[in-house]
């Protein structure tokens, strides 16, 4: 598959305070990968890291029922004025991915994780870091959607994940594939870092993760399809 060089139409959410992720690249390519889904009024859509809650809203416009969950209280809040003031009724849940609906099974999964590789080990536990940071593999949280998304799709049902190609795209499809996902990239975007990959990117290239003079990174879109 090509990867593009492109210019996204960001999502347009009204309100984005300070500390809460504002859509970026990474949220416009999931956005465009969210509008190629069959949604109905039947379809129930999980949106796991909601920060300013565009995925749920656009998901919401489309026709879904949407439940929409972040571990962020101002995130959390934010989404809610942002659907009130989209005049969309989504189910809000602040809490830690998918334990923050246990039991519960949905047609679609969306979720823009955290995952910028970071030299700190520890997941930062306030800030606006916790919209990015991930480990150093930047891996912790897309793992742990892998291994959780099979018991919360119902059957038929799909995972669209976005996450930059630094932390792994064969270890994400791998993964989903041992969990008894059928995954597959969707989508591909190259663009300009952005200020946290910038401000690090001498530590990335120690790390061997990008060269120092790499200026763009690639995005993903993976599908996993339960069948
Ligand atoms: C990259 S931002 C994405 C925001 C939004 N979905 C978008 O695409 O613009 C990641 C979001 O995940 C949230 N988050 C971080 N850790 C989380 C956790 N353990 N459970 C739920 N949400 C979490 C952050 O607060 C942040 O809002």
């Amino acid at each position: 598959m090509a990867v593009e060089s492109w210019v996204p139409e960001l999502p347009v959410v009204s309100f984005t305070p300070s500390g809460v992720y504002a859509p970026q690249w990474d949220t416009a390519l999931l956005t465009r990968a969210l509008r190629r889904e069959a949604i109905s009024s039947a379809t129930t859509v999980l949106d796991l890291g909601t920060g300013s809650g565009a995925l749920a809203i656009q998901a919401a416009r489309l026709g879904a029922r949407v439940t929409a969950v972040d571990i962020s209280r101002r995130a959390v809040l934010t989404a809610q004025v942002n659907a009130l003031l989209a005049g969309r009724r989504i189910r809000f849940h602040r809490g830690d991915l998918d334990a923050a609906v246990p039991g519960r099974t949905y047609d679609l999964i969306v979720s823009n994780p955290p995952y910028v590789p970071s030299p700190d080990a520890r997941l930062p536990r306030r800030g606006p870091a916790r919209a990015w940071d991930a480990g150093r593999d930047g891996r912790a949280f897309i793992d742990r959607i892998c291994a959780a998304a099979p018991a919360a799709l119902g059957p038929g049902g799909a995972l669209l994940l976005v996450h930059s190609s630094l932390c792994g795209t064969q270890e994400t499809l791998r993964r989903l594939a041992q969990a008894g996902l059928r995954p597959a990239v969707t989508d591909r975007a190259s663009v300009p870092y952005g200020p946290v990959l910038r401000a690090r990117q001498r530590w990335l290239a120690e790390a061997g993760l990008v060269h120092e003079d790499d200026s763009r990174e690639e995005l993903v879109v993976i599908r996993a399809h339960r069948a």
